[in-house]
C-alpha cells in the first residue's frame, strides 16, 4: 500500500512575513498523509525552522546537475541538504519550458539528487498541442525513459514522480480523475517493465490545477498517490484541505 504524499510547490511566491503567517496557520493542522513543501531557495532555512516537530518535509524546487563549484547562481544538493531539505521538485515545466531544460538535463538532477540522498519529485507531463496531437502517452513515456536511463525504479522510489499535464498547470483545467488515471497507469507500466517490485512502491502524483473542491477525486484513482499542487497551496488551509482529501 502506497501512502499518499501531497507537496505543495510555492514556485516564486512567498515573502518572509507570509512564509510566517502560512506556517502559524499549518502548525494547527494535524496532517495524516506525508506532506512536502517546496519553498524558494532563499526561503528554505525560514521554513524550515517553521515546519520542525509539524512531520511536514521541507523541500526545494530545482538543483544543479553539477557539484559544488564555479557554477555561478546555481545551488547544489549538497547546499539544500545542509539547510535541512528532504526534497527536490526536478523537471518541473515551468523550468523545461522557459530555462531550457531537457529530459536529459532532467534525467541527471534526478540521478544527482538521489546520489546525495535527496528524494526526487520529477515531474513530467504533456503541453496542450501534443494532447490534441494524440501524443500524450508517447510524450510522457519519453520522459520517463529519459530519467529510467539513469535512475533504476528502485532508486527513484525513495522519490516520487509527478504526472502534470501542462494544460492544466495554473489555468483552473483540472485533468479529468479518468484523463490522469490513464496517463499514471501508463508510467507506471513502463516502470514495471524495468522493475515489477520497485514500480508498486514508487509514488505518481498527480499536478494540475488541484483544489480542496477536486483532490478527493483525484486521489480515489488507483495511480494517483498524491499531489503536487501550485496555487492552492499558497493558502494554507486550502493545502491542508487537499491533504484531508489524501487520506
Ligand atoms: P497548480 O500548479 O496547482 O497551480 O496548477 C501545479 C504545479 O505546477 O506544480
Amino acid at each position: 500500500m502506497r501512502r499518499k504524499l501531497v507537496a505543495a510547490n510555492w514556485k516564486m511566491n512567498g515573502s518572509s512575513a507570509a512564509n510566517a503567517q502560512w506556517i502559524a496557520a499549518w502548525r494547527s493542522v494535524a496532517s495524516t498523509c506525508d506532506t512536502v513543501v517546496c519553498a524558494p531557495f532563499v526561503y528554505l532555512p525560514q521554513v524550515g525552522a517553521g515546519l520542525a516537530g509539524t512531520g511536514t518535509d521541507l523541500g526545494a524546487q530545482n538543483l544543479s546537475e553539477q557539484a559544488p563549484g564555479a557554477f555561478t547562481g546555481e545551488v547544489a544538493g549538497e547546499m539544500l541538504l545542509d539547510v535541512g531539505c528532504r526534497w527536490v521538485i526536478v523537471g518541473h515545466s515551468e523550468r523545461r519550458a522557459m530555462y531550457g531544460e531537457t529530459n536529459e538535463l532532467v534525467a541527471k538532477k534526478a540521478a544527482r539528487a538521489i546520489a546525495l540522498g535527496l528524494r526526487p519529485i520529477v515531474c513530467v507531463g504533456e503541453t496542450l498541442s501534443e494532447r490534441d496531437a494524440g501524443r500524450t502517452l508517447d510524450v510522457v513515456a519519453a520522459q520517463v525513459a529519459a530519467v529510467l536511463a539513469q535512475c533504476s525504479v528502485a532508486k527513484l522510489a525513495a522519490g516520487a514522480l509527478a504526472y502534470e499535464p501542462v494544460w492544466a498547470i495554473g489555468t483552473g483545467r483540472t485533468a479529468t480523475p479518468a484523463q490522469a488515471q490513464e496517463v499514471q497507469a501508463a508510467i507506471r507500466a513502463q516502470l514495471a517493465a524495468a522493475d515489477a517490485t520497485a514500480a508498486q512502491q514508487l509514488r505518481i502524483l498527480y499536478g494540475g490545477s488541484v483544489k480542496p473542491g477536486n483532490a478527493a477525486e483525484l486521489f480515489a484513482q488507483p495511480d494517483i498517490d498524491g499531489g503536487l499542487i501550485g496555487g492552492a497551496s499558497l493558502v494554507a488551509a486550502d493545502f491542508a484541505a487537499i491533504c484531508a482529501a489524501a487520506k
